[in-house]
């Protein structure tokens, strides 16, 4: 079905839009297997999509200056839309967002456009920069043609995205993006807003170590395999954490918060995603005094973060810049 919105106003000649970055709180890997998990986007880092009209004939022309080119290299990419590879998540995020918002055209014809993305997400972190690239472009793309869609039209189609980042996403990536608030979430099920009782106070670093989640999660699903029950155990008592913390969310119970978070790391670390640089960084907040602390996202490097009372903030964010943080970044949850 195409997610038409209500009202289609005319085509705009430029069309901008946004979408944040996220972070797990609760639950990363276990909810690929089933068990809850809580997100939070993270609007301190962004990405952005404009959408202008392109020279009459010469299709899609994509740039993406913040982004790395196929192979990896940094420095930014420019190219026709039609010359990359079908699986390019840029690419398909485009194609979707036409299918579903730009008006019929001839079977092959492509519109003029030229769209650019920019992001200040790192990219490979655990921040959610694929699903934040891929929302913002499909939904500067749909403004473009006239749309307003809403989240849970735009979600299904970055799910779409999400599935050439790793073959088996749960979900949560798009849902917290699209949705962009906190969600409680268990793959499959309705997406549920998490009621936040006393804001929480995030303080955020990053390793510097860039990982695939693809590789992560493929690795984890080849010992599930071999060892399921082991594996299966672990899940389990992740899931029970996620839903205790539900429940300390939204009462508002920080040390409740903080105490569930050390737990959930400490598991992240049996179940062999967590790397040195994480578990140090994780000791460092500790040490510092933070409420709490755990690795978030995919891990083997990527981002960590720490939940503090704000008088804490600063020490917090000091102690992680010491320990080795190549950025430190306070966000709020509410
Ligand atoms: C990645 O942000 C979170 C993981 O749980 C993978 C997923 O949920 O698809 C590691």
């Amino acid at each position: 079905m195409r997610p038409r919105a209500n009202q289609s106003q005319p085509e705009a000649r430029r069309a901008v839009a946004t979408a944040p970055g996220k972070v797990i709180l609760f639950g990363e890997h276990a909810v690929v297997y089933g068990r809850p998990a809580i997100a939070a986007p993270v609007t301190d880092v962004q990405a952005r999509a404009t959408v202008a009209a392109g020279q009459p004939g010469t299709g899609v022309h994509l740039a993406a200056e913040d982004l790395p080119s196929p192979d990896g290299r940094p420095g930014g990419r420019r190219y026709r839309m039609r010359d990359a590879p079908t699986n390019d998540p840029l690419r398909a995020a485009v194609e979707l967002a036409l299918t579903a918002f730009a008006p019929e055209s001839p079977a092959g014809a492509e519109p003029d456009l030229h769209i650019s993305v920019t992001s200040s997400i790192p990219i490979a972190r655990g921040l959610g920069s694929g699903a934040a690239v891929a929302t913002a472009v499909i939904r500067a793309v749909a403004r473009y043609f006239g749309h307003a869609p809403r989240p849970d039209e735009i979600s299904p189609l970055v799910y779409e995205v999400e599935k050439l980042h790793h073959g088996t996403p749960s979900g949560i990536d798009n849902t917290v993006v699209a949705y962009e608030q906190p969600v409680y979430f268990v793959r499959g099920g309705e997406m549920t807003r998490l009621a936040v009782g006393t804001p929480l106070e995030l303080v955020i670093a990053d390793t510097g170590v860039v990982s695939s989640t693809r590789e992560v999660v493929g690795d984890l699903r080849r010992r599930w395999q071999d060892r399921p029950e082991r594996y299966e155990a672990l899940f389990d008592q992740i899931g029970a954490i996620a839903r205790q913390a539900r429940s300390a969310i939204e009462r508002g119970d920080l040390s409740a918060i903080g105490r569930l978070m050390n737990q959930n790391h400490a598991l992240l670390v049996s179940l062999g995603v967590s790397s040195p640089e994480l578990d140090n960084l994780v000791e460092a907040a500790q040490s510092a005094g933070a409420l709490g602390a755990k690795m978030s996202g995919a891990g083997w490097g990527g981002n960590m973060l720490a939940l503090v009372k704000p008088d804490q903030r600063q020490a917090v964010a000091d102690a992680l810049a010491q320990a080795g943080a190549v950025r430190v970044i306070s966000s709020h949850v509410s």
